[in-house]
């Protein structure tokens, strides 16, 4: 008997089924990082169909963070009202609406002063210098200060982007911290900033206000080192009384397009050690591939390009159907060759 349709309570956060609309950066916001009538059009089309949980794209919290144009800011009350019209129109439909919050680190397209976790050179000669501990806990104030205009707008929680080589993830894995004050070193140093976040939100927003992290599973570097890591810091999640931990991993875009539910050994052996509530992420595209996540115990599944190919996909799922995704990936260039569009396949699949 699947579980796809089983209701979960995480925290305060009730859910009426198992699935996630995973964080997926729309191109929708307006050029001055507002919510749009068209993300929002978005986000109902996935709540009608049947999405117990989304999550937005990564929003931004503070100028020198931005990883895309048309990323939402939420470093200024004037996000709110937009949020707040966002979780209204997705609760009418029995779906909760929570908000992921994001810094860009390095990988920030509006700075020309990038900083990272440790001093490294990047891509097309640019440089980024070492945070300061000054700097480090100004972005952690950042986080718990947008989590509190979430928290105005009325939407169910925020989600910490800890993966993808975004800023928290650099904190977190040994192929980018190389630190030796409190923020590096050890595994405890290395969660410290999530740490220092997460605590920082409940006192806040207070503790019942459901913080979710989305985290990477594995590591470039010592990945067996990092899985032991993670078996820590997942411990301290569930310990905080974190709502739900997202498992994704650093190299989704490359892997195989045949291939299916890529981090599922990696999460179930976590899932044996660990109390924290978990969702998977990465290759789901068939009910057969949600069931194996489910049957492994793992709480929640959540998709992404699914989605954006096609946001019904789920009574197509249920009925035996196969999302037509390509994993092709030119969802990430897409909006911007061919405005309007989200996917190579809308055109096919738009004349059915
Ligand atoms: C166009 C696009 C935008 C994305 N934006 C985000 C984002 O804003 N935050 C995030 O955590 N992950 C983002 N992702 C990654 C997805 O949430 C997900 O982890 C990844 O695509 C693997 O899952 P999938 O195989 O179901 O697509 C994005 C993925 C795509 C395709
Ligand atoms: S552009 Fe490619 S990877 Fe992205 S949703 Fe469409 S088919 Fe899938």
């Amino acid at each position: 008997m699947s579980r796809l349709n089983d209701p979960i309570v995480l925290g305060k956060l009730a859910c009426k089924n198992r699935i996630i609309r995973s964080a997926t950066h729309s191109f929708l916001g307006s050029p001055d990082g507002k919510i749009t009538d068209e993300e929002i059009s978005m986000y109902e089309t996935l709540a009608k169909n049947g999405v117990g949980l989304i999550i937005t794209g990564h929003c931004c919290v503070a100028p020198g963070g931005r990883a895309n144009e048309e990323q939402i800011n939420v470093y200024a009350d004037s996000c709110i009202e937009g949020l707040r019209r966002a979780a209204e129109t997705v609760h009418a439909h029995g779906a909760k609406f929570v908000v992921q919050l994001s810094h860009a680190g390095p990988r920030a397209i509006d700075t020309e002063d990038l900083a990272d976790v440790t001093a490294r050179e990047l891509k097309k000669n640019r440089h980024a210098r070492e945070m300061t501990v000054a700097e480090i806990r100004a972005v952690e104030k950042t986080f718990i200060n947008a989590a509190v205009r979430v928290k105005q707008s009325g939407a169910d929680g925020v989600q910490l982007h800890a993966a993808h080589s975004y800023l928290l993830s650099r904190f977190l894995d040994t192929t980018f911290n190389q630190r030796t004050d409190e923020y590096g070193g050890d595994k405890e140093g290395r969660f410290r900033i999530v740490e220092d976040i997460i605590r920082g939100i409940q006192e806040a927003c207070g503790d019942d206000f459901p913080v979710l992290v989305k985290i990477n599973c594995d590591s470039k570097t010592d990945d067996d080192a990092y899985e032991r890591d993670l078996v820590y810091m997942l411990s301290r999640t569930k310990r905080m009384g974190v709502a739900l931990v997202e498992l994704s991993g650093v190299a989704f875009l490359d892997e195989p397009r045949d291939k299916h539910v890529y981090y599922l050994s990696r999460a179930s052996r976590l899932r044996r050690v660990v109390e924290q509530p978990l969702s998977l992420v990465g290759g789901i595209r068939s009910l057969e591939d949600i069931e194996r996540v489910l049957e492994d115990g793992i709480d929640m599944v959540s998709m992404s390009r699914a989605f954006v190919c096609e946001p019904d996909i789920l009574p197509k799922l249920k009925a035996g159907e196969s999302s037509q995704c390509l994993s092709c990936n030119r969802c990430f260039v897409i909006a911007h060759l061919h405005p309007g569009m989200r996917c190579v396949r809308q055109r096919k699949l738009m004349k059915k």
